[in-house]
């Protein structure tokens, strides 16, 4: 298919039907319901996935170049990566003892349903859908609690549903796919409580878009709690999503009892260019300034311009927005793929809404000029 408006419209079709109606978070079922099909290279604005536009740092291109004439060895046989996990551990103050390497942080988040599936899961709803869903679908009984009417994890409720057949608690924060987020302080005091009685898992993929004060890792807790797991990822700020590296920060004798379940360390089952370009993105604190920096202005134009027409928006500390989409009839998801937008869109209990990633000041100002007609 050369002519490119054909090609555009046939995988448009195609994206429609692969995906139905089912692009809401309440249907996820694993890591199924990923998109597959789509990129801005195929015609689409994509706002759908929380990726960080501006693409990897320099430093870690440069590094993934000159790595290349090694990559047909494997990656023990590298010397520049046998400090890797060191470098990681330096990094957030740890010892690489605290580390488990993943290929993606989802596939710890799977790793860590399956780890701790002995009882029931405690989580939020809404929530990032990867480890309930995995543990729902090896038969765990995931108890959903409500966020709060700001949308913000409701602790009190909770802990209240945490009892002794509870083995696991799940919380993202900053929170997939609201974009709030918890006081550290409080967060704090409810992993010491709940660590008493279960595994408490915080996915932090998004804390590097926080500013002081919120900013604060739970990493600190973990030397003395062997029941706190922190999940961290390349993916956002460090904009290496399709390179797939994150990692797992706890003590180290629950790394050895995960670790059991994986190949250990990030000698094997690592691809040696993106722990090259994770360690050189590590260290290019410039980029990472320039992203995070660039996604507030583009988040806060396009929550300014969405209030103004009238959408109520989630405040947001991370690179997506949730906003209310008020008397929206249909799809809303599918109806902005037709317009050749990825984003998604969800059934609340108190309404219609819609999550989308900040892209460029650029696709943002198009994604408020398609807002503008929206009938809502
Ligand atoms: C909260 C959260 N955790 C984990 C992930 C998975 O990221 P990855 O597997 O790319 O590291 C995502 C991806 O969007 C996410 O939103």
């Amino acid at each position: 298919m050369s002519n490119p408006i054909a090609r555009r419209e046939w995988l448009k079709q195609s994206a429609l039907a692969a995906f139905g109606l089912s692009f809401s978070f309440k249907s996820l079922g694993g890591e199924d319901y990923l998109p597959r099909y789509w990129g801005s290279e195929q015609g689409l604005l994509n706002l759908g996935s929380n990726e960080n536009p501006y693409g990897l740092s320099p430093a870690a291109k440069q590094a993934i170049a000159d790595m290349i004439n090694s990559a047909h060895r494997y990656q023990y046989n590298i010397p520049s990566l046998q400090n890797f996990k060191k470098e990681l551990a330096t990094f957030y103050g740890v010892t690489p003892d605290h580390l488990l390497v993943t290929p993606g942080s989802g596939e710890a988040l799977n790793l860590l349903a399956r780890a701790y599936s002995q009882g029931d899961l405690v989580t939020a709803n809404p929530t990032f859908g990867i480890l309930p869903n995995t543990a729902k679908k090896i038969g765990v009984n995931v108890k959903e609690i409500a966020l709060d009417g700001a949308k913000v994890h409701d602790l009190g409720a909770m802990m209240k549903a945490i009892d002794t057949k509870t083995s696991h608690v799940y919380i993202c924060n900053p929170a997939n796919p609201t974009g709030t987020v918890l006081k550290p302080a409080e967060l704090r005091q409810f992993c010491q409580e709940a660590s008493k009685q279960a595994t408490v898992t915080i996915d932090e993929a998004y804390i590097d878009f926080l500013d002081a004060p919120y900013n604060e890792s739970m990493v600190s807790l973990i030397n003395d709690n062997k029941n706190i797991v922190i999940v961290r990822t390349f993916s956002k700020i460090h904009a290496m999503a399709g390179m797939r590296v994150g990692f797992v920060m706890a003590h180290p004798d629950t790394i050895k009892a995960l670790a059991a379940n994986h190949f250990n360390n990030a000698n094997f089952c690592m691809s040696a260019l993106s722990m090259t370009a994770a360690q050189a993105s590590l260290k290019d604190l410039a980029h990472s300034k320039l992203s995070k920096e660039k996604n507030a202005a583009a988040r806060d134009f396009t929550i300014s311009e969405l209030e103004k027409l009238g959408f109520r928006c989630t405040p947001s500390f991370t690179n997506f927005i949730f906003f209310n989409l008020r008397n929206y009839q249909g799809d809303f998801a599918k109806d902005m793929l037709a317009k050749n937008v990825l984003l998604r869109s969800s059934e609340q209990p108190d309404g219609k809404y819609c999550r989308v990633s900040v892209g460029t000041m650029e696709e943002m100002q198009s994604f408020i000029k398609l807002m503008k007609a929206v009938k809502a």
